[in-house]
């Protein structure tokens, strides 16, 4: 097999021409012969001003240099995309498979034998691994780690959980404007992904499940030393997988990981974005989530780690507890603990060397959860043909069984307009629906399903209330809220057809999501929905719009997908 400098040589027509060529431009560089005959690692490079999260990057390619040159390689970085939750318009869904693309294509278009693919904000480890599961080059992924907590007048806070519950008592005047210009200054105290279980946190656990990444590699602060050197051991074993060629993406994403990667989402209490990436993942490996299955576990797989938004803490102390190896071992019974990692050996191997930390209370043992079910509930019903997702660990006991009264906002927009009016008909009882929010309507499918309580509702001290919508939700955030309802009312889900007034039926015991209304009254509706409007007509929007799948397909391209069953090309 062509290794090295040699590898996907540009095509002149005249192979030795072209390695001539690209010989003679490296050398431009600086680079000796011995240099240029090592078997390359490459590093993605996602540092950017406009991306706090991934402001230790600089550092981590230093340490993953270091790391591939003491073991006989040589590191080569190249820069991608670098998208940040809130530098990206509309949203950073919307980017995701761009950044997939990108990555992808660098991978393959460049001379690299293994890759460590650098990352942390929301959707970038996703679109990361979904790209090194296409290209299928031994990859290591190194999380760019959770920043440290904030303190404000002695509580302890961390983006961005608290970020939402501090702005809603602001909105409802309970903390006023120079109070939560303070608290601004505090709730990001440094550089690395949010440290509560939002996205980021859970997309780190979850390649750590997978074996994509170096044991504890998911938790350790992104300004400790131990971050620096997690990666430049993780630059080591990128050098040692360049010369073995192995195991490569397809080797380490299988039925059986991405089963461990469910299990290990339930129990942390993850966002539910984790299902709709981990979806996606599989897709580019011919496997699919079966959505039945995963609620299925969440029903038999507590919510174990005690971390905001499900519970009190923050990464940090995950990871002074023991981090994913400690939880791995509680949840050993139920793992397939033979499935190989890149590490090298199996998880039983990472599973055997977990700490077990004296007096810790961070990761519970089975006979004490968090909560006695997993993070998150996988619902159907005449509202959701093909299902909605509830993330009931972090919802209002007393909402889960509940039927309200419809208040429909038609768009992201008419939501913004009308929720905080004084005469929106609203009460706190009512069921707060949002359309127009899903993949192609939005577009993008923002994470806009938390929806805020009503202004005038929060006055009273409304804290909760059902809300569902096509959309998606930051990890951080708490609530009774159902999401990605499938399909989307824009291509004419049943959400389309809900009307103020209607009375919505929510069961989370048996995973139901109805609307109450006849179904000749529906068809009615059904017939008099205005057709779709056109999509729009150049760039990336029209590729998006044609081709973005749904939510329970994981909103890949339909041509990045590979069939069930089929191979990686
Ligand atoms: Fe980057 Fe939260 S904004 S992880």
């Amino acid at each position: 097999m062509t290794r090295g400098l040699k590898k996907g040589l540009t095509n002149y027509g005249d192979a030795g021409f072209s390695l001539f060529l690209r010989k003679a431009f490296i050398k431009a560089m600086g680079y000796s012969d011995d240099a240029l005959e090592r078997p390359i690692v490459g590093i993605t490079d996602t540092y950017s001003d406009y991306n706090p999260c991934h402001g230790n990057v600089p550092a981590l390619i230093e340490a993953v240099k270091r790391g591939v040159m003491l073991a006989g390689g040589m590191p080569m970085a190249f820069p991608t995309i670098s998208i940040h939750e809130s530098f990206a318009h509309p949203t950073s869904m919307y980017l995701r498979n761009l950044m997939s693309m990108d990555t992808e294509e660098m991978i393959r278009a460049q001379p690299m034998d293994a890759v460590v693919v650098i990352g942390g904000c929301d959707k970038t480890l996703p679109a990361q691994i979904m790209a090194a599961i296409s290209a299928d080059i031994p990859t290591i992924v190194v999380p760019v780690g959770p920043m440290v907590v904030g303190h404000h007048k002695g509580e302890v806070l961390g983006a961005c959980t608290d970020c939402r519950r501090l702005w809603s008592q602001h909105r409802a005047g309970e903390i006023d404007a120079d109070e939560i210009e303070t608290v601004n200054g505090r709730l990001a105290p440094s550089v690395g992904t949010c440290m509560v279980m939002g996205t980021a946190s859970t997309m780190a656990c979850i390649t750590e499940a997978l074996g994509l990444s170096l044991p504890m590699s998911a938790t350790i602060p992104a300004v400790h030393a131990e971050r620096v050197r997690s990666a430049e051991a993780s630059g080591k074993r990128a050098a040692e997988l360049a010369v073995s060629g192995g195991p490569r993406p397809s080797a380490l994403i299988s039925e059986a990981s991405l089963r461990n990667a469910q299990i290990v989402l339930q129990a942390i209490g993850g966002s539910s974005n984790g299902i709709i990436h981990l979806t996606a993942m599989a897709g580019r490996a011919g496997l699919a989530i079966d959505l039945e299955a995963f609620d299925r576990l969440s029903r038999d797989v507590p919510v174990l780690v005690d971390l905001k938004p499900s519970g009190d803490h923050y990464m940090e102390h995950f990871h002074h507890a023991g981090g994913v190896p400690r939880l791995m071992a509680e949840l050993a019974d139920l793992l397939d603990l033979d499935a190989p990692t890149v590490a090298g050996g199996s998880l039983r191997d990472v599973v055997a060397r977990a700490e077990f930390v004296p007096g810790q209370d961070m990761i519970r043992p089975r006979s004490s959860p968090i909560k006695p079910q997993g993070a998150m509930a996988f619902l159907t019903g005449n509202l959701a043909p093909r299902g909605a997702i509830i993330k009931h660990s972090a919802a209002s006991p007393h909402l889960l069984q509940h039927t309200g009264r419809a208040v429909v906002f038609e768009t992201l927009e008419d939501l913004a307009l009308r929720i905080d009016t004084d005469d929106l008909d609203v009460a706190p009882n009512d069921v707060l629906v949002l359309r127009n929010a899903g993949p192609k309507g939005a577009p993008g499918m923002p994470e806009a399903g938390y929806l805020p309580i009503p202004k005038k509702l929060g006055r009273q001290g409304v804290k909760d209330m059902v809300r569902i919508s096509d959309a998606r939700m930051s990890g951080t955030a708490f609530g009774t809220i159902v999401l990605h309802i499938t399909p989307e009312s824009a291509v004419g889900g049943p959400l389309a057809l809900v009307r103020n007034g209607d009375l919505i039926r929510l069961d989370v015991e048996n995973r139901r999501i109805d609307l109450l209304v006849e179904d000749a009254v529906l068809e009615t509706r059904r017939r008099a929905l205005t057709a779709a409007v056109p999509g729009p007509e150049r760039g990336y929007a029209k590729l998006f719009h044609e081709h973005v799948l749904q939510a329970d397909e994981g909103c890949d391209f339909d041509f990045l997908a590979v069939p069930k069953g089929g191979e990686l090309s």
